[in-house]
C-alpha cells in the first residue's frame, strides 16, 4: 500500500488502523501549539503522588513526581526557542531542576549551592533559558538526586529540529529502574553503603514511560524515530531489537553519522540518550522482542514490538535520508588543546586506600563511615561546592584524559558543554561522537575534547547517582 497522502500525523498512524492498545500516551506539552511564539512556558510541581507502575493486582506505588506523574510532562520546544519553567516544590525537602545536556547559562543549571539555593519546601523558582541545540534531553533534580530521581522525578525535554528527518512517528521511551518491594512500594534503602560502593542502586523493575509495557504496537512499513533516555540512577541498558536493525542518528541529543550500533546493541549508561531510527520490516501480526542484554546472566525481555493487523503502511521501506542537521557546536582544535588528566578512583575491589576529604586525608574505612567511597583526582567530594579540579580559559580547546582506575562502570557527565569522544584506550573512536555523558568501562581510559566556551563552575560527575553522592564529583571552572 502506498503512503496515503503526504501529511501523516505522527500519532494518527496507529489510531487510524484500529489498534486497541496504543503506545503510552505521554502527557505532552503541546508540540502542536508551537507556532510563532518563541517562548514556551511550563509549570512543574514536584510533589509526592501515587501512580500505577505495575499492573493489578499490585497496588499503586507512592512516588515523587512532577505534575502528579512519572515521568513528568514531556516538554517540547523548537531549537532556538526560549524555555521558561516555573518550578514549585511540594516536597518536604529542597530540590532543584537540572536540564541535562542543555548548554545553558550557568545560573540556570540547577546545581544546589553551586548555581542556586535549593528551592525550599513550598518555594518556587523560575528557570528561563534559550535552547541552542536540537535533540533529546531530560530534566531531573540535582539535590539528593540519588533519592529524588530514584523516586520518580524525571522527564523528557525534546528540542525539535527546524528541519527534522522524515519519520512516521516520533516516540520517546524514558527508561526507569525501580527497586520495588512485594507491595509495589519503593524500597526505602536509598544511599545504602553497599549500593554506594558497588554498582549503584540497580532495581528489580524496569519501566518505559513509567509503565511496565507488555507490547508496543507498531505497523508494518512505518519508520519510527525512537528517543531512548536512560533515567535510571544506576542501571546500564544494552538494547537488542530482535528482527530489526536500529540505526543510531544521535547520541546525547547530538547528531552522529548514522550507523548501526556495535553488535546491533544500543548501550546506554545512566543519563545517556540515543535517537534510533527503526524501520518496521516485519509483517502484520508479527511479534519481536526488545531485550536488555547488558548484564550477563541477567538478560530480560523489556517489551515486544507487536505488529498490528493492518496492511503495511507502504510497499517498500522508506529510504529517505536519516542524517540530522548539525547543532552549532564549537569544534575543538585537538592538536592545540591543553590536556588534563582526570582520574576516577575508589570503590570496592579497587586499590585506593585513602583520599582527601574536606582538605584532610582519610582512609577508606573512615570514608565509608561517612558514606564516601569514590574520588576524582584523589578528592572525595562531600557536597556540590569545591575548589575546581581544573580552571579552563574561556574559548580554548581542551582534551580531558578520563582514567577510570576502578573496577566499576561510570557514566561521566560534564555540565554546560558537549564534548567529542575522541579515543578509548588510546584508539581513536570511529564516529568522534558528541556526548555530554560518556560511559567508562572498568579500567578504561577515555579521551574527550571540547571548547570551554561556557563560563562558570560546572559539575563533572558520575551519573550513577549514588557514586556521585559517594564522592565521585568535581567541578571545572571556565573563566
Ligand atoms: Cu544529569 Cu549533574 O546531571
Ligand atoms: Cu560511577
Amino acid at each position: 500500500m502506498a503512503l496515503p497522502g503526504s501529511a501523516l500525523s505522527r500519532r494518527s498512524v496507529l489510531l487510524g488502523a484500529g489498534a486497541t492498545a496504543l503506545a503510552p500516551i505521554l502527557p505532552r506539552i503541546g508540540a502542536a501549539a508551537v507556532t510563532e511564539r518563541t517562548q514556551r512556558e511550563v509549570k512543574l510541581a514536584a510533589a509526592p503522588g501515587r501512580v500505577r507502575l505495575v499492573p493489578p493486582p499490585h497496588p499503586e506505588t507512592a512516588v515523587w513526581g512532577y505534575n502528579g506523574a512519572v515521568p513528568g510532562p514531556e516538554i517540547r520546544v523548537r531549537q532556538g526557542e526560549r524555555l521558561r519553567v516555573l518550578v514549585e516544590n511540594g516536597l518536604d525537602e529542597g530540590t532543584t531542576v537540572h536540564w541535562h545536556g542543555v548548554r545553558l547559562p550557568n545560573a540556570m543549571d540547577g546545581v544546589p549551592h553551586l548555581t542556586q539555593k535549593p528551592i525550599g519546601p513550598g518555594e518556587t523558582f523560575t528557570y528561563a533559558f534559550d535552547v541552542p541545540d536540537a535533540g533529546t534531553y531530560w530534566y531531573h533534580p540535582h539535590q539528593r538526586s540519588f533519592e529524588q530521581v530514584g523516586r520518580g522525578l524525571y522527564g523528557a525535554l525534546i528540542v525539535e529540529e527546524r528541519e527534522p528527518v522524515r519519520v512516521d512517528r516520533d516516540v520517546t521511551w524514558l527508561l526507569g529502574d525501580w527497586r520495588l518491594l512485594e507491595d509495589a512500594s519503593i524500597s526505602g534503602d536509598f544511599g545504602n553503603r553497599h549500593d554506594m560502593s558497588h554498582a549503584g542502586r540497580i532495581g528489580n523493575t524496569v519501566t518505559i514511560n513509567g509503565q511496565i509495557l507488555e507490547r508496543f504496537p507498531v505497523r508494518a512499513g512505518e519508520r519510527i524515530r525512537l528517543r531512548l533516555i536512560n533515567a535510571a540512577t544506576a542501571r546500564i541498558f544494552g538494547l537488542e531489537f530482535q528482527g530489526h536493525r536500529p540505526w543510531v542518528i544521535a547520541l546525547d541529543g547530538q547528531p552522529v553519522a548514522p550507523h548501526e550500533p556495535q553488535g546491533g546493541r544500543v548501550v546506554l549508561g545512566p543519563a545517556m540518550r540515543a535517537d534510533v531510527v527503526l524501520d518496521m520490516a516485519g509483517e502484520p501480526g508479527d511479534r519481536f522482542t526488545v531485550a536488555d542484554t547488558f548484564y550477563e546472566g541477567l538478560e530480560y525481555r523489556l517489551v515486544d514490538l507487536a505488529y498490528i493487523d493492518a496492511p503495511p503502511l507502504r510497499e517498500h521501506l522508506l529510504d529517505a535520508a536519516i542524517a540530522l542537521p548539525p547543532n552549532p557546536l564549537p569544534e575543538p582544535d585537538v592538536s592545540a588543546a591543553e590536556r588534563h588528566e582526570i582520574v576516577f578512583g575508589g570503590g570496592m575491589m579497587g586499590m585506593m586506600s585513602s583520599a582527601m576529604v574536606g582538605g584532610e586525608r582519610m582512609d577508606m574505612r573512615a570514608m565509608m563511615r561517612r558514606g564516601l567511597a569514590w574520588t576524582v583526582n584523589g578528592v572525595s567530594a562531600t557536597g556540590h561546592v569545591h575548589d575546581p579540579a581544573v580552571t579552563l580559559t574561556r574559548g580554548r580547546s581542551y582534551v580531558f584524559d578520563l582514567r577510570n582506575e576502578t573496577a566499576w562502570w561510570h557514566p561521566i557527565h560534564l555540565h554546560g558543554h558537549a564534548f567529542r569522544v575522541i579515543a578509548r584506550n588510546g584508539a581513536p573512536t570511529r564516529y568522534r561522537e558528541w556526548q555530554d555523558t560518556v560511559l567508562c568501562a572498568p579500567r578504561e581510559r577515555v579521551e574527550i575534547a571540547f571548547v570551554a566556551d561556557n563560563p562558570g563552575d560546572w559539575m563533572l560527575h558520575c551519573h550513577v547517582l549514588v557514586h556521585q553522592a559517594g564522592g565521585m564529583m568535581s567541578t571545572i571552572r571556565v573563566a
